[in-house]
């Protein structure tokens, strides 16, 4: 089944929207398979946004991606990048619909409350570098036997 990496980012831990937000991809089919909240280390946050290294907003996307914990979560449904990301709506929170996560909760950019996986190779790279040391708890597939 296909997965994603959803992160509800530092602004929206802050204002206690983790339940909103989770709940949010729960109501649209989503399994939640691993969930973890934790602040990460600035070398964690560079890797894993390192396609923007050079940009003009990487500074401040690091410094708000460190300024308090996250939770990440890894969640699946069938098709989970696409509607994760339409649940998210646009990236900055002025453009992005009412009724998506971001118009309804994000503030600007980059306070714009939540990440979910572009791709599914860029869902598998984020899983790895955010889960990748912990031992796998993940459960069997829904319907699989066991
Ligand atoms: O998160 P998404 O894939 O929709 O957007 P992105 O272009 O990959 O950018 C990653 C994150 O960087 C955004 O979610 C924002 O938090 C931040 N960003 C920013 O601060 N200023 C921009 N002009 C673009 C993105
Ligand atoms: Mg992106």
């Amino acid at each position: 089944m296909e997965r994603t990496l959803v992160i509800v980012k530092p602004d929206a831990v802050q204002r206690g929207l983790v339940g909103e937000i989770i709940s949010r991809f729960e109501a649209a089919g989503f399994e939640i398979v691993r969930m973890r909240l934790a602040r990460p280390s600035e070398d964690l946050v560079r890797r894993f946004y390192s396609e923007h290294e050079g940009k003009p907003h990487f500074a401040r996307l690091v410094t708000y991606m460190t300024s308090g914990p996250s939770c990440f979560a890894e969640l699946r449904r069938e098709p989970a990048i696409e509607q994760a990301r339409a649940l998210c709506g646009a990236t900055d929170p002025d453009d992005a619909a009412p009724g998506t996560i971001r118009g309804d909760l994000g503030i600007d950019l980059p306070r714009n409350s939540v990440h979910a996986s572009d791709a599914p190779r860029s869902a598998e790279r984020e899983i790895a570098l955010i889960f990748g040391e912990e031992a796998d708890h993940r459960p069997a597939a829904a319907g699989a036997a066991g």
